[in-house]
């Protein structure tokens, strides 16, 4: 395995609408070398999730995992999760807002809208078919991986910039407000 370098905000092949990968090419050696390339470059940087595009690929493939942090017990655990071709459909009208950031925005944390829910429709690593519907945390980082996969950043989804937080500062001034609440 390796890990990949990491496209910043800039590279065009984070606005490209990636490519759908033909159901019978994901189980191609090809194919599992760069989705393990992915979950290793995911988990070297700390990252939620990882789409293709971001490690200069541009096809429509991206990896998920929340690991459980002894520090942060609350952050909702995700299992590793692989999706190709993916499709979200909106679950009801409710929507949440929370701090997001971005391994191609380094050092930068923006307050974003997402669906509450979605619907998930897509290939998993083994060629499968997957349609479940994901809720939350899930759901908000399902939005923002598959946006990468269609060009798009959170940027793109804030309300306004007046959130927009180098990391440094974000920690000193909105953490402990927003744990206060
Ligand atoms: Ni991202």
């Amino acid at each position: 395995m390796a890990i990949l370098k990491v496209a910043r905000l800039g590279h065009p092949v984070l606005r490209r609408v990636a490519d759908p990968v033909p159901a019978g090419e994901i189980t191609r050696p090809e194919t599992q070398r760069l989705i393990d390339d992915m979950v290793e470059t995911m988990r070297e940087y700390n990252g939620v999730g990882v789409a293709a595009p971001q490690v200069h690929v541009s096809r429509q493939i991206a990896v998920l995992e929340v690991e459980s942090h002894p520090r942060y017990p609350d952050v909702p655990r995700i299992p590793l999760l692989v999706i190709v071709n993916p499709v979200l459909t909106p679950v009801g009208e409710e929507t949440a807002t929370d701090w997001e950031g971005c391994l191609s925005v380094p050092d930068l944390r923006g307050v974003t809208p997402r669906w509450s829910a979605v619907r998930l429709e897509a290939y998993g690593r083994k060629g499968e078919r997957m349609d479940l519907v994901a809720k939350e945390f899930f759901a908000r980082v399902l939005q923002h991986e598959t946006d990468h996969l269609n060009g798009k950043v959170y940027l793109d989804r804030m309300r306004d910039f007046s959130t927009l937080s180098h990391l440094t500062e974000w920690m000193r001034h909105w953490v402990r407000n927003e744990a206060e609440e």
